[in-house]
């Protein structure tokens, strides 16, 4: 079962750290992570990483050069690999049938196009990226569709790493999942995937399942996080028309062991590139199965989301005296979560948004988000208004600042939108001292003190709490 030769292709947020941590504890294995941007593998091997995760440059720097290697050259590396793991990005379609919900496989299928081409044996082919049930079977027919009479074998092995927590979760996954064919070279692919996973992880948590539970259930769990989590806000707009607290419900709701307490904490909205993109994955695969009901009832987790985040901007307009136009409101955080530079989906984004159509001025503030990406996001997104585009307005509208004090100058609102440490520990005295007064603080994430915040002078609006000026008492 031993293998010597593996590759990964795709060296994004999940590639790069999986095949690190495989390195790492397999050290006889020759683990190459190849990428078609030069400038994204130019950094891998640098110091200075494409991608912030804590402990991760510990693992590349320990094992760079030695049985870990960073490349473009894409064909050799499939040629010299036993296993390919593929790791490109599957993103929400944005045109043509299923525009809006389906995943987009155009990387997936050119990458599967290209092992046809230049392989020159067999080939374990695996899954690693989030895909639609039934993707095997298409890749197995474009891959097959060479004239050399080359085998290959699917495997499906989703990857459950959240962002921020990268190294923890591929140390110390909860599973590994592998699906594949009952054939008997499916399952000897199977074994030889699995060998390189006992190198660390117990046989208990190896589950082996066919290719489509394994495909399902990383849309499925993914859909089930989210669902508690868009549960939980939907609990937080109760809260703030009753008195009750968000986080007294979700401790008191959690401790039932059935439930347990993990991803209750109510939030602005959850973001990331992965949550709504499978939601909307599954969803799409329902109405194709001709299963509405079942479509409508996942489709709901989104619009919760939405709702989130809208409720959450409007309340900064409201308390603002329903005018936020010329007035200058700081978003401190611009990453989905925090530990992570990744601003996909990031409820940020959408507060921006929404903020800036009422024309308001927005000042950013994040510790590890490149205010170059968040240039980038502004045009991704449509952020701007339209007819702003183009004018010199825009510099005033936005700022992005590299102090947090700075950020806060002369603001009439901040808003706290990831869950950064730092942002439980400012000098809010200070920061009060150099807003316009009122001074409002939205805490988008229930992570700052807020009896602390009123002492100092600040009105304080958090999720699912009822603020001093909405309480019913
Ligand atoms: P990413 O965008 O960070 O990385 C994808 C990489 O693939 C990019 O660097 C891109 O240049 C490269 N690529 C695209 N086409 C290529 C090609 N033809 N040849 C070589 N390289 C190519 O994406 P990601 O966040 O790492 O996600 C990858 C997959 O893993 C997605 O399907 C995602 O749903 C899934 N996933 C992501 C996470 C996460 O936390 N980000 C967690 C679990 C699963
Ligand atoms: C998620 C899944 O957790 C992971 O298993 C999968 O492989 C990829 O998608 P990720 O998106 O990186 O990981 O981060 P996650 O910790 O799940 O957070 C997603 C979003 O939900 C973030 O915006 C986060 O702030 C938010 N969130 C999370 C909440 O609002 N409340 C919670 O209780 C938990």
């Amino acid at each position: 079962m031993e293998v010597s030769r593996i590759c990964c292709i795709g060296a994004g947020y999940v590639g790069g750290p999986t095949m690190a941590i495989i390195a790492k504890h397999c050290p006889t294995v020759k683990v190459t992570v190849v990428d078609i941007s030069q400038s994204q593998i130019d950094k891998w091997n640098s110091n200075n990483l494409p991608i912030y995760e804590p402990g991760l440059e510990e693992v590349v720097f320990e094992c760079r050069g030695k049985n870990l290697f960073f490349s473009t050259d894409v064909d050799n590396v499939i040629r010299d690999s036993e296993i390919i793991f593929v790791s490109v990005n599957t993103p929400t379609k944005k045109f043509g049938i299923g525009a809006g919900k389906a995943a987009d496989l155009k990387y997936w299928d050119i990458v599967a196009r290209n092992i046809a081409k230049v392989a020159n044996g067999p080939k374990v082919v695996v899954e690693k990226s989030t895909l639609p049930v039934r993707t095997a079977q298409s890749m197995a027919k474009v891959l097959h569709a060479n004239d050399r009479k080359i085998h290959f074998e699917i495997l499906s092995n989703p990857e459950f790493l959240a962002e921020g927590t990268a190294i923890h979760d591929l140390t110390y996954p909860d599973r590994i999942l592998i699906g594949g064919n009952p054939t008997e070279s499916g399952q000897k692919a199977v074994g030889q995937l699995e060998w390189i996973y006992r190198h660390w992880v117990d046989d208990k948590k190896i589950l082996r399942t066919n290719l489509w539970s394994s495909e399902l259930s990383k849309l499925v769990a993914n859909a089930f996080l989210a669902q508690r989590i868009s549960s939980i806000n939907s609990i937080s707009a109760v809260c703030e028309r009753t008195g009750a607290d968000v986080d007294e419900v979700a401790r008191a709701v959690g401790m039932d062991s059935r439930i347990g307490p993990k991803f209750l904490k109510s939030s602005v909205g959850f973001g990331g590139s992965c949550f709504q993109k499978d939601i909307l994955n599954l969803v799409y695969l329902c109405e194709s199965l001709g299963l509405p009901e079942v479509a409508a009832y996942w489709e709901q987790v989104i619009i919760m989301n939405d709702y989130q985040k809208r409720r959450f901007s409007r309340q900064i307009v409201k308390c603002l005296f329903n005018t936020v136009s010329g007035k200058k409101i700081t978003l401190l955080g611009f990453a989905f979560k925090k530990d992570t530079g990744d601003t996909r989906e990031s409820a940020s984004i959408y507060i921006a948004k929404q903020l800036l159509e009422e024309r308001a001025r927005i000042s950013i503030f994040d510790p590890q988000v490149d205010p170059g990406q968040i240039d980038q996001d502004f045009l991704e997104y449509s952020i701007l208004p339209t007819e702003l585009k183009s004018g010199e307005r825009v510099d005033q509208l936005v700022t992005k600042e590299t102090d947090v004090y700075a950020a806060c100058e002369n603001s009439h609102a901040i808003c706290i939108m990831t869950e950064w440490d730092m942002f439980r520990t400012l000098d809010f005295p200070r920061i009060f001292s150099r807003m316009e007064k009122p001074a409002f603080i939205f805490d988008g994430r229930n992570i700052l003190k807020h009896d602390e915040l009123r002492k100092i002078g600040f009105n304080v609006f958090a999720i699912g709490k009822a603020s001093a000026s909405d309480t019913l008492f």
